[in-house]
């Protein structure tokens, strides 16, 4: 074929191509129409290719032609294809319209840990009869820990309380939080005193679904003249009705403590089974929920103030065994082990 042959065959195909291209609309057809007229397989291809076989003198012209019909179909192929993502575009708005009235996604946030969100809730009940939260330190000394709280080296009580101790002579975990009575005692006497002591403690000891080598407690200290036992069973009788309803009966039973004299334990009838008798209270139909007494006069004189003219009283509550009680939860180590899937269900 002569070179006018083939260059007017090529200006008939783009032609053609540019009128078919008019009608498209759609990106799968535009797709096929790219590969029909630019493609491989393409006579503008096909002329490119066979460029080396035409006479020397033909190849310019040749090549010129085929430059121009390639380039023309390129930039139609490109205004075609914006016109048709625009269409798109344009009949997606119109579709979907934007529906103002669904609820909008809730982005995804942590919340305190359960132990402190008790914690907190425990000390605004405390705030509201009267006590102030007092914080002190997790890291103690042997002093205040024990010998302070009346409960010397020799002492058989110490076997209660194992803890970790330090490098440091004399230093260790704090194994309750009753060393914050000699902190806020020695800061606020010869003046009265009404706290909630919070906070972390530590024991060397075996764990168990009850009991854990690290635990929160709460203190209760309140010292002025003419405090007596029915100030300390009024309180935390009021105390129970907050935190299990009205309805709650509780009772007190003798026990010992080294740091106050008497000493008792409360117990709140048991709210499962109404005190008939559950394997939540193991039948005896009251549960035990706080240790307590009036402050030992060896106490009151450490803490500075004198036993002849001052009383108080003291109680002390683990936060975390009130919650497994009132949420039947049935292991405490589930607070500290970290399962994401028992933390997000507070
Ligand atoms: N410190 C005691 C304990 O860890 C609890 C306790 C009992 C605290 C009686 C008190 C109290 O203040 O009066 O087992």
């Amino acid at each position: 074929m002569d070179t006018n042959e083939i260059l007017k065959q090529l200006n008939d195909f783009t032609e053609d191509a540019l009128k078919r291209l008019q009608n498209i609309t759609t990106e799968a057809e535009l797709n096929n129409w790219r590969l029909s007229t630019l493609g491989k397989r393409s006579p503008v291809q096909d002329v490119f290719s066979q460029l080396a076989q035409a006479a020397p003198q033909d190849r310019p012209l040749l090549g010129k032609g085929a430059n121009q019909a390639r380039k023309q179909l390129e930039a139609e192929l490109e205004i075609k294809a914006a016109e048709i993502a625009s269409a798109e575009l344009n009949r997606r708005l119109g579709e979907e319209k934007l529906d103002v009235t669904l609820p909008g996604r809730k982005p995804v946030s942590g919340h305190l840990h359960p132990a402190t969100q008790n914690m907190n809730d425990i000390l605004a009940m405390l705030s509201e009869i009267g006590f102030e939260t007092y914080r002190s330190p997790e890291v103690e000394t042997d002093e205040n820990n024990f010998e302070l709280l009346n409960i010397p080296a020799y002492h058989p009580a110490r076997d209660m309380w194992d803890t970790f101790y330090t490098t440091e002579p004399g230093v260790l975990l704090r194994t309750h939080t009753s060393p914050g009575q000699i902190h806020a005692m020695r800061q606020f006497a010869p003046n009265p005193v009404r706290v909630a002591l919070p906070g972390m403690c530590f024991r060397y000891e075996q764990v168990s679904a009850r009991s854990e080598i690290q635990f929160n407690q709460i203190e209760l200290l309140a010292i002025g003249k003419n405090i007596t036992f029915g100030d300390l069973k009024g309180t935390l009788q009021e105390f129970a009705k907050r935190l299990f309803g009205n309805e709650v009966r509780t009772r007190f039973r003798p026990s010992y403590f080294p740091f106050t004299e008497p000493s008792a334990e409360m117990d709140v009838e048991c709210f499962l089974c109404g005190g008939k008798g559950c394997p939540m209270c193991k039948n005896a139909g009251w549960l035990e929920i706080l240790g307590c007494g009036m402050v030992h006069p060896t106490v009151l004189e450490n803490g500075g103030y004198d036993p002849r003219e001052f009383t108080g009283y003291a109680a002390g509550m683990g936060p975390e065994r009130i919650t497994i009680l009132r949420h039947a939860i049935d292991d405490i180590r589930y607070f500290w082990s970290n399962d994401i899937r028992f933390l997000e269900q507070f």
